[in-house]
């Protein structure tokens, strides 16, 4: 059964909702889904994690919720070879925080880029102060990229 993984980058817990309302349809099109609290490096690196969805919010002033920032240091420390990684990314913020919106979703995504990973499709950003519940979005844009990215394994 091929494999999806979904790491999750949250303070107060709406990426996390938003990978437990998407790992259904994944599971719908016949991929096993594993979703990653506490990603590590390894998790990202191995063969295996040949397709991921990453859920990802900023804090701070464009920064990577604490969950996500050793990862995120261990891939710009390390320089992983990530070639094998085809992602797609839903970055979570609010537009009010001007410059940094969306911030930790496109660094991660540039981060990625630079380690030989391909995202397929284009980045959802979901802002907060036009959407109050992000998985209103999120769940038709995943049901979009299965289809787009023929990803239905059924
Ligand atoms: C202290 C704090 C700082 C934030 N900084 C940013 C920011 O720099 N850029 C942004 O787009 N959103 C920012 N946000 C908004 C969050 O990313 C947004 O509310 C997100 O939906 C929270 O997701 P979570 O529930 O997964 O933690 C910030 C929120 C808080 C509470």
């Amino acid at each position: 059964m091929s494999t999806l993984k979904i790491f999750v980058a949250t303070m107060y817990g709406g990426s996390l909702d938003v990978a437990e309302q998407v790992k259904p349809l994944f599971e719908d099109v016949g991929y096993a889904v594993t979703i990653h609290e506490q990603p590590t490096l390894e998790d990202l690196a191995e063969p295996s994690a040949a397709l991921a969805l990453f859920c990802i919010s900023t804090t701070g002033s464009g920064d990577y919720p604490g969950n996500f920032a050793a990862l995120a240091r261990d891939i710009a420390e390390q320089g992983p070879d990530l070639s094998h990684l085809r992602y797609g990314l839903i970055a979570l913020g609010d537009s009010s925080y001007g410059d940094t919106f969306c911030g930790a979703g496109r660094a991660l995504d540039a981060l990625l880029e630079e380690h030989g990973a391909v995202r397929l499709g284009e980045r959802l950003e979901v802002d907060a102060m036009e959407t109050f519940m992000a998985d209103d979005e999120a769940v038709p844009w995943v049901e979009a990229w299965i289809a787009e990215q023929e990803l239905s394994r059924t």
